[in-house]
């Protein structure tokens, strides 16, 4: 799961493919995904594709960490790797502190999966960079992930394509503080699909399959008694928009428990602004009285006058009247009359036919739906807003896929549309000054901009499809024939439309557009009404229509996310079937995947900076990398170098794993150490005049002892863990003899060793110490004082070692951490007594005997050894060891540290 892919057919980088062509692109994600792997990376965008079932550990907090923590070259693509790069380029401030994640893919794909994978990892890592590692959630990340159920509750619904459908766009802001932790958030919606609210009518194909928004069945399913008389709510069955889908429930939702849901995380939202209950209910109310209104139909009497056509129609009226706070007269007449503004000031009222009154019906109903969900983004927003200064933000597009047939469908890829002009322009535009900054040749690859068919649908002048849309709405006369046979007459010679007629020639009633992800064909069918928004017809004022709205909201999205940096994921749906692990090459074949990868390679398939690219590869040589031409990085024009600087550095891994545990090994040493030498400094100056040893690197182990075998089993016979220090020594035995030792220090005890076979020669334990004592000399002898109560040893050691500050800290160290009360006693005096083992040269009559030491300047000023008198002779007659000390490790010597002692 976390570790790189990038095998010769399967990579986890397209951009790394040996060949670029449909089939093998299409091939490469289809053995991933095989492999339990649904990301795959396309340089830095980030391609998804729906498993349709949990992937065990796809988002566990071990990976999140990893990916938090390890550079994103070094780990397989994920939507983690994506928002962590958008976090750290937001920390790094200044112009890059805006960043947007664009989710984008069809209905169905995994979009709004991948933009909640993203909140969650923003929120849980930046939340402990913002309070540090222990800080548990504060409410600001509990709200924005607890806005998600909300808004699918209201926005989301059961579509042909997918069960948890998004039916808006949502843009969703997270704001940063400088030191990195959240303080707010802000949600943008984009165009709700209103007619959903009503279901597709009987006789669409779709009826039976598709539902209107989730809260309806939510609130049927999950209401307590108490609220269900408090909204007036009928049992499920009574509601004639509900009743026109042939699928009231889906398997694997269950509307109650979502209810239970929606309404905690409408009472944790609500509750945070300090609204009160009763902003809650009012939502709900109108949610009622929306299903109430579907209940409402008309027929004309008798007398030609138009009204509730029988008793069912009349009590849903009485139902919904109060639900939204207005009397039942009221609410009848201005469904079935309409008032008109004359030019003079007059207002003047008329009845309405019956289809008439039942369109006003469905504009009321949509129109209040609607307004309900933008209202409901008001509140959510101002339980997100920041708490305080923010310097840097992340934003989260999850638009909505690909559609067919609607006016609805037209804005919603018209969105897209707009989408892949910015992936167009920002990816291409980045490309480019990469080269242009480090001073690389390249040619331009040709992709297809898709430009045209923004301007084909968004154009002024020329005037495009909206635009032609609009003049046809306030037309007087206009129809959605009339507005078809415009769109023939104006827009036939354009290579991306065409109306569409029958074999006779007759106009059909629709028009396709050549999308960049394929042709749409759209209905004109109610195409002018759903533009002009029929519940404002009544204003004396014309409204923008809907597509200007649109167009708008659209053209302010794009400066948005045209001031950001942007990070994409691109979602793929693999069938059609939401079927787990089913891969359908045919589905995935045309997605613009093979051009993007071909732009990307028109260059470079690799590109790293150099600093990156010699870190990784570094093991696979010993000698210096050549540089490009380019300034800063490292360009790969062929994927087969890649793979084969891949696979020996594979190959280097294992050797290099066991340096690497070395080096952690002497690194851990190093830090002991290091900290040591301080004391040790401490324990030195101003005592003794001595040569400042810890200028030089102290390394613990001299010796390689840590890695010798022998030693690891004895040091394990006696359970005494790793090695402190280990070096040889001259250790001077009872009969005043020198003998080469190897002295090994552990946490528990002190060894001495044969050097060559390391064999054991004593083990004292540290327990047993009681001093060590010194000369005021710079020389390396240190008698090591034995309490012989402590251990069966009755002499103590007399050693000299090169490294004598540093085994004297240690030990120092060492008996420290035994948690004994006394500390080792530490003396300097230039005669020293020890206790010589019995039967020795010098044991006769006592064993307390002493070391003298004393400058000798016959021994020359080059000397830099301490003399151990061996003359026998006169040890017998003296009965004490004597060390005589050269100049340069005298007083005077140039080495020496002042003796202020
Ligand atoms: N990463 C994933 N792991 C497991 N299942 C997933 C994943 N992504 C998506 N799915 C499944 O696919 C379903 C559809 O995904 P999602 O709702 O994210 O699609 P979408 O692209 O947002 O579609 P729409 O445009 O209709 O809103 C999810 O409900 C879930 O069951
Ligand atoms: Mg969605």
């Amino acid at each position: 799961m976390d570790a790189r892919l990038l095998t010769a057919g399967c990579v986890d980088d397209l951009v790394l493919l040996e060949e670029v062509g449909e089939a093998a692109v299409v091939a490469n994600l289809e053995a991933l995904f095989k492999k339990g792997r649904i990301y795959t990376g396309l340089g830095p965008v980030v391609i998804s594709v729906n498993p349709f079932k949990p992937i065990d550990g796809l988002y566990s907090v071990g990976l999140r960490n990893k990916y938090q923590t390890r550079h994103r070259h070094e780990l397989p693509p994920h939507v983690f790797a994506v928002a962590d790069t958008a976090l750290k380029a937001s920390h790094a401030g200044g112009a890059c502190s805006r960043q947007c994640i664009l989710v984008s893919g069809e209905s169905g794909a995994g979009k709004t999966e991948a933009a909640k994978r993203l909140l969650e990892y923003i929120a849980a890592t930046s939340s402990s960079s913002g309070g540090g590692a222990t800080a548990s959630r504060s409410p600001i990340h509990e709200k924005l992930l607890g806005s998600n159920p909300l808004l699918e509750a209201f926005g989301n619904a059961k579509t042909v394509r997918n069960d948890n459908s998004s039916r808006f766009g949502k843009y969703m802001t997270v704001e940063l503080s400088p030191s990195g932790g959240i303080v707010g958030g802000r949600v943008t919606n984009y165009l709700l699909e209103k007619p959903r609210v009503l279901t597709p009518a009987s006789g669409d194909s779709r009826s039976f399959r598709e539902r209107s928004f989730h809260v309806f069945y939510y609130l049927i399913a999950g209401a307590s008694d108490a609220e269900r008389k408090a909204l007036r709510l009928a049992p499920a069955g009574g509601y004639a928009m509900l009743q026109r889908s042939g699928c009231a429930t889906v398997r694997g939702l269950d509307d109650a428990r979502e209810y239970g849901a929606m309404r905690s995380a409408m009472a944790a939202a609500m509750a945070a602004v300090g609204l009160a209950e009763e902003t809650q209910s009012a939502i709900l109310r109108l949610v009622s009285a929306v299903l109430w209104l579907g209940n409402v139909a008309f027929a004309a009497s008798g007398s030609g006058e138009v009204g509730p056509r029988d008793a069912a129609a009349r009590e849903a009226l009485e139902h919904a009247a109060p639900l939204l706070g207005v009397d039942v007269a009221t609410l009848t007449k201005s469904l079935t009359h309409r008032t008109i503004s004359t030019g003079l000031g007059e207002r003047i009222t008329s009845p309405l036919a019956a289809e008439e009154c039942a369109a006003t019906r469905d504009a009321l109903a949509r129109a209040l739906y609607a307004r309900g969900f933008d209202h409901l983004v008001l509140l959510l927003n101002q339980c997100i807003a920041p708490g305080g200064p923010s310097s840097a933000s992340i934003g989260i597009l999850d638009i909505y896929g690909f559609e067919s047939n609607s006016f609805e469908q037209l804005c919603i890829n018209f969105a897209n549309e707009k989408l892949q002009q910015c992936f167009i322009s920002l990816t291409l535009r980045a490309e480019q000054e990469v080269y242009a900054r480090e001073g690389i040749e390249w040619s331009p690859v040709q992709f297809f901009d898709n430009l045209v068919v923004c301007k084909l649908i968004e154009g002024a002048r020329p005037p495009g499809v909206l635009a032609f849309a609009d003049e046809e709405t306030i037309m007087p006369k206009g129809t959605d024939e009339s507005l078809l046979s415009k769109l023939e007459a104006r827009l036939s010679g354009h290579g991306h439309f065409r109306v569409e007629k029958a074999a006779g020639g007759a106009l059909r009633g629709d028009f396709t557009i050549v999308h960049y992800a394929g042709e749409v064909s759209y209905s004109c069918r109610g195409l002018l009404e759903k533009n002009r928004d029929t519940l404002f017809r009544d204003l004396g004022a014309r409204p923008a229509t809907a597509g200007a709205q649109f167009k708008a909201q659209m053209a302010a999205l794009v400066d948005t996310i045209s001031a950001c940096e942007p990070h994409y994921i691109r979602c793929i749906k693999p069938n059609d079937d939401k079927a787990a692990g089913k891969f359908v090459t045919e589905r995935v074949r045309y997605l613009g995947l093979v051009e993007n990868v071909r732009v990307r390679r028109a260059g470079f398939a690799y590109r790293a900076s150099f600093e990156r690219f010699a870190g990784r590869y570094r093991v696979v040589s010993a000698s210096t990398f050549p540089r490009s031409a380019s300034r800063t990085m490292v360009f790969l024009r062929s994927p087969r170098d890649l793979l084969a600087l891949e696979e020996a550095r594979e190959q280097r891994l294992h050797v290099v794993a066991q340096m690497l545990q070395g080096g952690l090994r002497r690194f851990v040493a190093r830090k002991r150490l290091a900290k040591l030498k301080t004391e040790s400094q401490k324990l030195f100056n101003g005592q003794k005049r001595r040569r400042g040893s810890w200028v030089l690197q102290w390394s613990g182990d001299y010796v390689g002892a840590a890695q010798n075998a022998t030693v690891a089993k004895l040091l394990s016979r006696h359970g005494d863990g790793g090695v402190l220090f280990a070096s040889t020594v001259v250790k001077v035995n009872r009969a005043a003899k020198s003998q080469e030792r190897i002295l090994l220090v552990t946490a528990r005890a002190l060894y001495t060793l044969k050097p060559g076979s390391w064999a054991q020669t004593n083990r004292v334990p540290l327990a047993a110490l009681s001093g060590l004592s010194m000369s005021t000399f710079a020389d390396g002898f240190v008698v090591v004082s034995v309490n012989a109560a402590e251990c069966d040893r009755d002499a103590d050691l007399v050693l000299s070692s090169p490294q004598k500050a540093e085994l004297v800290t240690v030990l120092k160290d060492a008996v420290s951490r035994l948690g004994r009360p006394e500390p080792l006693a530490i003396s300097f005096a230039d005669t020293l007594e020890f206790r010589s083992g019995k039967g020795g040269l010098l044991a006769r009559g006592t064993e307390c005997r002493t070391i003298n030491f004393y400058e000798d300047t016959s021994l020359g000023s080059k000397a830099r050894a301490a003399v151990l008198n061996a003359d026998r002779a006169r040890l017998r007659e003296l009965r004490e060891l004597q060390v005589r000390i050269p100049p340069a490790l005298a007083s005077n010597a140039a080495l020496q540290l002042a003796a202020t002692a």
